[in-house]
């Protein structure tokens, strides 16, 4: 009997965002609760503010600063 090989999962940082999750079957919590990811790719919040932890609601695009340095590099 051999084991499946486990699926990749990877975690992409969004600069003053969500961490991008993909291949993740769930997520646990800071509490240790389990929150199943029923999508290929979900947005985990980093920043805290989000009403749907441990999911990002964008709320962070309103607390982001405003100004020369925050502008996005292209
Ligand atoms: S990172 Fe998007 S709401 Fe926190």
């Amino acid at each position: 009997m051999t084991a499946e090989p486990a699926a990749a999962v990877t975690a992409q940082l969004c600069p003053g965002g969500p961490m991008l999750l993909r291949g993740a079957s769930e997520v646990i919590d800071e509490d240790g609760v389990a929150h199943p990811v029923g999508r290929p790719t979900v947005a985990v919040c980093l920043c805290g503010r989000s009403q749907r932890k441990p999911w990002c609601d964008s709320t962070h695009k309103l607390t982001q600063k405003v100004g020369p340095d925050s502008r996005r590099k292209r």
